[in-house]
């Protein structure tokens, strides 16, 4: 499959990866089509990646990934079109996340969410909330000795999500549905406690599972 991944830091450069050992074709997408870390990500991932602008990844995935930062993204989505994403199953990573005062905090509240907004700037796409709430080392073939963790997940369009379940379990996760795209408000909360026991106990080594009866 074309995966077509919006974002050269931690989070692209993982799922990417990930995309490329399990035989995908993928292709990440930055601000200019120079960016250094891009090209060198591409140089040693070999022949099936490449390092375009933005617009370029969009139109090139039948999967697309955003990894860019929260506060840049919807100027991002602006700027690459909205026709590059019609009827594509879109992945949203991303966290909108405040630094302005130091510790993060989320900028969009809890009456909306950066998934939601996502989904309103392209609405023609089936945007579904994943990988958000786990550090990029554990994205891909997550280890942790008390099993397998769960990847929850968020969007509208239920086939969608299916596949976004399948990509996941290839990546060796469960999943967790929370519904519609408007779960992304817990989702993004998710990420601030996922970071909260970061601070607090010195570890980004660490996962969310459900335990179900
Ligand atoms: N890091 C993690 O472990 C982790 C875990 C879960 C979720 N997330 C979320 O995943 C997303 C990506 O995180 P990350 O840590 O990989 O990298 P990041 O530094 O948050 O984002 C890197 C990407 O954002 C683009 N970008 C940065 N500033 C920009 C601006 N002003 N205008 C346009 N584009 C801009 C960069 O463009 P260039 O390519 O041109 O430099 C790059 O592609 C974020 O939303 C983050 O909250 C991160």
């Amino acid at each position: 499959m074309k995966i077509g991944i919006l974002g050269t830091g931690d989070v692209g450069r993982t799922l990417g990866g990930g995309f490329l050992a399990l035989g995908h074709e993928v292709m990440m997408g930055s601000r200019s089509a120079a960016n250094e870390k891009a090209a060198a990500w591409a140089r040693e991932a070999g022949g099936k990646a490449s390092s375009p602008s933005f617009a370029d990844a969009a139109a090139f995935g039948e999967v697309v990934v955003l990894a860019t930062l929260g506060s840049a993204t919807e100027g991002i989505l602006g700027t690459a079109g909205a026709t590059a994403f019609e009827g594509k199953t879109v992945i949203d990573a991303t966290n909108p996340l405040d630094f302005s005062t130091g510790a993060p905090t989320l900028y969009v509240g809890t009456i909306d969410s950066l998934g939601e907004r996502i989904q309103k700037a392209l609405p023609g796409a089936h945007v579904v909330k994943a990988f958000n709430t786990v550090g990029h080392a554990h994205m891909f073939r997550p280890s942790f000795h008390e099993g397998r963790p769960d990847m929850f997940i968020a969007g509208d369009h239920d086939g969608a999500k299916r596949q976004v379940s399948g990509i996941l379990e290839t990546f060796g996760w469960g999943v967790a549905d929370l519904g519609g795209i408007e779960g992304s408000r817990w989702l993004e909360a998710m990420c601030m406690a996922w970071v909260a026991y970061a601070f607090k106990h010195g570890t980004w080594d660490h996962a969310f599972k459900l335990l179900r009866k």
